[in-house]
């Protein structure tokens, strides 16, 4: 269904219109006549009262293909973005092999081709084997069918300063950037959770803000010296937005995304010693969530990447010490980000949808994505219902993992379609069984 026309959607930023989708590409939008397309072989579905946003965009996404093909799979994840809302994913290069090398970011590439539901641009490594010592092959993978923009160690922290210094003036050659899973290694070391009033009363070792916050003052500077770009992974606390703000006033190339787990949920979920709430970064405090909300809204936050981190039982259903950290995030990240955005009556449509699409399109260079639609551009959308509420059943996640914080919340906002190329990859919101035309 590659032909089709949306009736009477509500777009954003201009009301309500027929969207007529031909051969992948939006054709006419305004009042289309059904008449006029029935004959041509045109799928109509009915969109009133449905708002029509580009299809969401996720800087981080952890599909763990190759090598963790028990807790996903690029086509597990992949249906799982689609079903979120998503049209394209940046895969995160902590796999096994690690995507350190052109050949394994084209075969990421070609499994996400092959299932069909997001487009998959893979991210590198910035360094051989995450091990922070020695640069991958950075231009080899810049150069592969791969065309990767995007280098970060995510899971580890490029902390040598020289290091980071050379990964910033390689990218630079190629407007490439650099995403910093910030967190000072020794400031770090043993830490179980954020470090605060709870972790003392818990008796868990802390993860102190300052480790994140250092991390990120220091590449602000770097990113100034090289005049490279750095994109900050997940931040969470108060004072990384600070820094972020003053390095943005000061021109400096520098972008950010928040998770919705750190807009949402706080340290006091380590109560419960349930490991679903374990992440690296870990959940704040309450205060960090009213600053990263209002950076959100404010747009010294960038965007919302959801870290989607799925993890098998036996990484996760264990202690909280031994278990991984990471939790869910493709299928529930709209519903959060409408919450963290006021809730569905208060939402203001245009920033969910600059901060789930188009700005986290533009950061990584996915020219087809993060487009509203106007005659011509890809119909990449999807379509959301923003009255209806969901409960979270983790059985029901299209992901292969089940470590979702929701579990049993109800949430505001449905995904009703999500349109890749013109082709639904959910309708009803139901996956489409058969992506490929
Ligand atoms: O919680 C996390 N999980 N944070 C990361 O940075 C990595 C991720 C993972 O790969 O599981």
């Amino acid at each position: 269904m590659s032909n089709v026309l949306i009736k009477s959607a509500d777009i954003v930023g201009k009301g309500r219109r027929d969207v007529l989708v031909r051969d992948g590409r939006v054709a006419e939008i305004g009042s289309v006549s059904e008449k006029s397309t029935v004959a041509k072989d045109v799928e109509v579905v009915d969109a009133d009262g449905l708002v029509l946003l580009p299809g969401l965009v996720d800087l981080h996404t952890h599909l763990r293909e190759p090598g963790r093909e028990d807790a996903e799979t690029v086509l597990s994840g992949t249906r799982a973005a689609a079903k979120g809302g998503y049209t394209a994913v940046c895969a995160m290069a902590n796999s096994y092999p690690v995507a350190d090398t052109a050949g394994v970011v084209e075969q990421v590439a070609a499994l996400g081709r092959a299932a069909g539901y997001a487009d998959v641009q893979p991210i590198g490594a910035v360094s051989i084997g995450l091990e922070g010592k020695r640069l991958a092959e950075i231009g080899a993978m810049a150069q592969s069918a791969a065309a990767v923009r995007m280098f970060s160690d995510d899971g580890h922290c490029v902390h040598d300063p020289v290091l980071m210094r050379r990964a910033l003036e390689y990218v630079k050659t190629f407007d490439g950037l650099v995403a910093q899973h910030a967190e000072e290694p020794r400031l770090t070391e043993g830490a179980q959770m954020n470090e605060g009033a709870v972790s003392a009363e818990l008796g868990l070792p802390g993860w102190p803000s300052v480790a994140e916050e250092a991390i990120i003052a220091r590449d602000v500077l770097l990113a100034e010296y090289t005049g490279a770009r750095v994109h900050f992974c997940h931040v969470s606390t108060a004072r990384s937005v600070d820094i972020i703000r003053e390095a943005k006033a000061r021109g400096a190339k520098v972008t950010a995304e928040v998770c919705p787990h750190h807009l949402l949920l706080t340290d006091e979920a380590a109560r419960s010693y349930d490991p679903v709430y374990k992440v690296n970064p870990p959940l704040r405090r309450e205060a960090d969530v009213a600053v990263l909300r209002a950076a959100l809204v404010e747009g010294v936050i960038d965007a919302v990447a959801t870290d989607h981190a799925p993890h098998a039982p036996q990484d996760k259903e264990c202690e909280w010490a031994a278990a991984r950290p990471g939790m869910l995030g493709l299928e529930t990240a709209l519903s959060i980000s409408v919450l963290a955005l006021g809730g569905p009556a208060e939402v203001d449509w245009d920033v969910l949808a600059e901060r789930t699409s188009r700005t986290p399109a533009r950061i990584a260079g996915l020219e087809a994505h993060g487009r509203d639609p106007q005659p011509g551009t890809e119909a990449n959308f999807t379509l959301v219902d923003p009255s209806a509420t969901w409960t979270v059943v983790p059985e029901g996640l299209a992901s292969l993992s089940r470590n979702t914080p929701y579990a049993g919340m109800e949430l505001p906002v449905t995904v009703q379609a999500t349109f890749l190329r013109g082709r639904a990859t959910v309708l009803n919101g139901k996956i489409e069984e058969e992506t490929h035309s």
